[in-house]
């Protein structure tokens, strides 16, 4: 399921292997989200001056700070030693990676000039540009238009091994008899029919969960589906549903993103005097702070009155005008269009209004390093609709495609082992008793007289989600958001077409199908976030600002076991007593820090690499 880079990097491993393999999507897969991906994807290279001295270990212990050592430090590891192997197999299966351009030239670091020379023998190597929370530049890019290359490029391998994609059909239900996953029921978006898909191997690559909140640069695409489906068998938990993260320059009003390529080249924020404040709240980093970090001081410089007034509530500024035309013009050329497409302005001249906004999901389907999900044999998860857990509380920028890519080589290996390893058992009668639940599903929404409205229930939350479960959450508003959000899910079982036409293209009746769904997940982002009374990374509780590795060293898991209950299951997992690198200060966003009096994880092992 899903036909991104993580979904079709795994379909290209299988295919590879001799295996047929079979993607569905809900749009076709050059419109995935990962198309949206703009500045790049990190992998040690150390190629450019800036980059020079750069290893797998450095890049490992920036993702570790970056997850306020919430991630597996294993997958870690194993992440940052397979992407620049990744890197360059895309090249060689055609991405027109920047390259390094030698003799000197000049770069910009938080406003500032600064001169760079780059030597001749490295020239024509792939580059990259600074990022969030990096000691190093290590982003790759391609432009800011990364993430359309490597989909594109990606998509023209799955064409080349002629893998099958069926596009328009979306899954609304896993096959599963309690122990083992054999597919999923799907339903043509454009007849309305069901179809059964059988699988000895099932892949959820579907994407995050952004579009639960009301201000996300997600695509319209990004509604969880795939997590919510394996939620739904009761068996299978998400992992951290709280680890929401948020980006520090949607544009305002209508939260697109634009990329954070623009400060890792050298752009500021500034506030409604045209001044900068990350230098005074992030003297070290300043704007290249982690996200989280970033956009936690960007609301708290807002609420101090000095954010922009505008008719969509108060903004930031983005200033690349420094930058000068040509680079905009070659480097951030998308962000130029978004730029004059969506607000009018010109960021060659003008100021670009940013605040804030969902950006990324770090929970999803819990899975294990081999990308096997927990619950369900033959169920496998990749990408941002997967818990891996390569980013724990916190992403970094530029780690989202890397991981896709990297997932996707690593899963799909790991599932050629498992389809080698065994024989499949399809029973007729779980197919059948699935298909028939989905088939009541869609005759309770199609014979309803409910007069719930789908679409108001569904902005509905997500007003409270982006309200109450944003950037800064506390008790009182945490637990209000919960009832109403279980308010939202009975209503949600009342909910009435308006549309007549029940089968084939219907929007309404797709989205009424889904919406139960999301608000389960949409509770197990709240409950989860209410129960964790500590702060880290993205979450952020203004009632408990410590990060507390003595009690919550620990990955939540949300599991819903009962259709007919309002609240998830949650229960906790305790991370590997093994720890390379034992929790400490991540050098910004300065907390204070509960430590652990469990001596286990202060053991730092060997380096192994
Ligand atoms: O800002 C960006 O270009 C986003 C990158 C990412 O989320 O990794």
């Amino acid at each position: 399921m899903g036909a991104g880079l993580a979904g079709e990097r795994v379909a290209v491993a299988a295919a590879v292997s001799g295996f047929d393999c079979l993607c569905l999507s809900i749009v076709p897969p050059r419109r995935s989200h990962s198309s949206a991906a703009q500045g790049g994807m990190q992998a040690s290279l150390g190629n450019c001056a800036m980059g020079r001295g750069d290893s797998p270990d450095i890049h490992f212990a920036d993702t570790v700070k970056g997850s306020d050592w919430g991630c597996d430090q294993e997958v870690a590891r194993l992440f940052a030693r397979t992407a620049p192997v990744a890197v360059r197999e895309m090249a060689f299966w055609g991405i027109p990676w920047n390259r390094v351009v030698a003799g000197k030239g000049f770069y910009y670091k938080a406003g500032k000039k600064y001169e760079k020379i780059e030597p001749a023998e490295r020239a024509g190597t792939i580059t990259a540009r600074d990022f969030g929370g990096t000691a190093k530049w290590r982003t790759c890019y391609t432009s800011d238009g990364t993430g359309h290359t490597l989909l594109y490029t990606m998509d023209s391998q799955v064409v080349r091994l002629g893998i099958e994609v069926h596009d328009r059909v979306e899954a609304l239900a896993l096959i599963h008899d309690g122990e083992s996953c054999t597919g999923v029921v799907a339903r043509c978006l454009k007849t309305g029919k069901l179809r059964v898909y059988l699988a000895r191997a099932t892949l959820i690559a579907t994407g995050g969960y952004g579009k639960l909140y009301r201000e996300s640069t997600n695509a319209v695409i990004n509604w969880g589906d795939g997590a919510a489906i394996a939620l739904d068998t009761g068996l299978v938990p998400i992992g951290n549903p709280e680890a929401v993260q948020f980006h520090p320059t949607g544009i305002v009003p209508t939260n697109i993103l634009v990329t954070e390529g623009c400060r890792g080249d050298g752009g500021t924020l500034k506030d409604v005097d045209e001044n900068r404040f990350m230098n005074i709240y992030e003297p070290e980093k300043q704007e290249l702070a982690s996200r989280d970090v970033v956009s936690r001081w960007m609301t708290h410089h807002i609420r101090t009155g000095k954010g922009v007034p505008g008719a969509y509530g108060a903004h930031l500024w983005l200033d690349i005008r420094h930058l000068g035309a040509e680079h905009i013009k070659t480097k951030l050329r998308e962000v130029e269009e978004i730029c004059k497409e969506f607000l009018d302005r010109d960021p060659v001249t003008q100021l670009i209004p940013v605040r804030p906004a969902q950006h990324y999901s770090m929970g999803g389907v819990r899975t294990d390093r081999d990308g096997a999900a927990y619950g369900l044999k033959g169920l496998f998860a990749a990408g941002e609709a997967a818990c891996w857990d390569l980013h724990g509380f916190n992403r970094l920028g530029g780690n989202s495609l890397a991981e896709t890519i990297v997932a996707g080589k690593i899963v799909g290996e790991k599932i050629v082992e498992f389809l080698r390893g065994g024989e499949t058992d399809f029973k007729t009668s779980v197919v059948h008793r699935a298909v028939e639940k989905v088939r009541e599903r869609i005759d309770a929404v199609t014979g309803s007289s409910g007069k719930e409205n789908v679409y108001l229930l569904r902005a509905a939350m997500g007003d409270v989600l982006m309200d109450q479960v944003g950037i800064f959450r506390n008790e009182a508003d945490l637990r209000d958001a919960v009832e109403k959000l279980q308010a939202i899910y009975e209503r949600s079982k009342k909910i009435g077409l308006r549309s007549s036409s029940v089968h084939g293209a219907n929007p309404e009746l797709s989205a009424c199908l889904r919406l139960p769904g999301m608000v389960r997940l949409a509770l197990c982002i709240a409950r989860g976030a209410l129960m964790r009374t500590e702060s880290r990374g993205a979450h952020a509780r203004e009632d408990y600002p410590e990060r507390n590795d003595r009690d919550w060293l620990k990955r939540t898991l949300a599991y819903w076991k009962d259709d007919r209950e309002l609240l998830p299951v949650l229960d906790y997992e305790l991370p590997s007593r093994v720890w390379e690198m034992p929790p400490g200060e991540r050098g910004y966003g300065s907390i204070k820090i509960i430590a652990s009096e469990d001596p286990g994880i202060c053991s730092p092992r060997p380096e192994t690499n």
